[in-house]
């Protein structure tokens, strides 16, 4: 049985002050469940706050990038290393703000996903189709080429990693992809995970998910959690929504 994992992806979002009282809350506001996980992913510059308020509670928390490096003349990028020693569990990789407005190719994502393994974080790999791509047909073309690269990379550590799937066309639109149409990706991506010895790894479902359409998404059999953007900056819908 996968545990569900619920993560919160802060993207550029916070100040110290508010981050303080978002954490306060989280913590507060949680009653612990076997089943499920419960991440934050902040900005690289509040990991130390987060460690501070988190530590020793049912809360991880982690980035939403990381290089491929260990180390060198790479000016503004952040090792994996580095956020190992700021007690980060999970990093995301691939996400479609990263693809889309830095340009990193399949590949580079999956070779971020090797350099978070290798210093003992869980890359949260993530995949999805724009609006053009769907409306062509192309998801499955474009979702599996995403997967295909990560697999490849991970080779016999593809267990180690968890998938988001964010169709790009629901992120931060308002617009949620239904139960139906996360399930469908869902399946498709099990079944490549399947293939490649991997069936259990956890696929996150991203995209305008709310306390509101939670549940319904959760219920499906190969949703196994979710990746939140704006829901998880206000401590009382991402509290609601991650117990959903
Ligand atoms: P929203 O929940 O704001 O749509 O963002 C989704 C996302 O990109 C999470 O990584």
């Amino acid at each position: 049985m996968r545990g569900k994992l619920v993560v919160g992806n802060w993207k550029m979002n916070g100040g110290l002050a508010s981050n303080a009282a978002l954490l306060v809350a989280l913590l507060a506001g949680w009653k612990p469940r076997a089943d499920r996980d419960v991440a934050v992913c902040v900005p690289f510059p509040y990991l130390g706050q987060a460690r501070d308020a988190l530590a020793g509670s049912p809360w991880s928390w982690g980035a939403q990038d990381v290089s491929r490096h260990a180390s060198g003349a790479f000016t503004g990028d952040v090792a994996a290393g580095m956020l190992a020693e700021f007690g980060c569990r999970f990093v995301l990789v691939g996400h479609s703000e990263r693809r889309q407005l830095h340009g990193e190719s399949d590949a580079e994502v999956g070779a971020k996903a090797v350099a978070a393994l290798a210093a003992g974080l869980t890359p949260i790999a993530c995949v999805g189709e724009t609006l053009a791509e769907r409306d062509a047909g192309q998801w499955q073309a474009v979702v599996g080429r995403q997967f295909d690269a990560v697999a490849a990379a991970l080779e016999k550590d593809l267990p180690l990693a968890v998938l988001a799937y964010e169709p790009v066309w629901a992120i931060g639109t308002g617009r949620t992809a239904s139960p139906e149409q996360a399930q469908e990706v869902h399946a498709f991506l099990r079944e490549r995970l399947r293939q490649a010895g991997a069936a259990g790894v956890r696929i996150l479902y991203g995209g305008s998910v709310k306390a509101g359409n939670a549940r319904d998404l959760f219920a499906m059999p190969d949703v196994d959690g979710g990746l939140v953007g704006g829901a998880s900056l206000v401590a009382t819908e991402f509290l609601a929504l991650a117990g959903a």
